[in-house]
């Protein structure tokens, strides 16, 4: 499959992932937190799913440093919506929390990558 597939259905699923995730910082009742639970799982399962095929089609499944710190970004920004309905509290922190994990893996695509560090 051609890899622009995998790059559109990459940032798509991390829009949906992102927006989603802020939606349960928003508002974090219960009775919302069956169907963000779904959705931000299958954003997020797309977001790997599409970003391995990104790594088979342009880098040969090489497991370069950037990779591995977007995987770390990933798994966590994957758990945050999760953790918004156990924790509401903490929703501010959280928040911060998603933006960092978002620029980090933003900076190891744009920077890292494509400057070849
Ligand atoms: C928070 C998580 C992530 C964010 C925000 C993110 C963001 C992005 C963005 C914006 C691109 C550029 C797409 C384009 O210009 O075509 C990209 C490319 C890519 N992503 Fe991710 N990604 C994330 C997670 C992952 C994960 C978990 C993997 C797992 C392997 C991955 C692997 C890749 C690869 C291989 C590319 C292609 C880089 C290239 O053009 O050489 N990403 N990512």
């Amino acid at each position: 499959m051609n890899p622009l597939y995998y790059a559109l259905l990459h940032v798509f699923s991390l829009f949906v992932l992102t927006a989603h995730t802020f939606m349960a910082f928003a508002n974090p009742a219960p009775e919302n937190r069956k169907r963000a639970l779904m959705i931000t799982g299958i954003a997020s399962l797309l977001v790997l799913i599409s970003g391995f095929g990104l790594l088979a089609k342009l880098h040969n499944n090489h497991f370069a440093g950037w990779v591995i710190v977007k995987l770390v970004c990933w798994l966590g920004l994957s758990m945050l919506a999760g953790m918004a309905f156990r924790r509401p509290h903490l929703r501010s922190k959280l928040s911060l929390t998603a933006l960092v994990l978002i620029l980090t893996a933003l900076v190891m695509v744009y920077i890292v990558r494509l400057s070849g560090a």
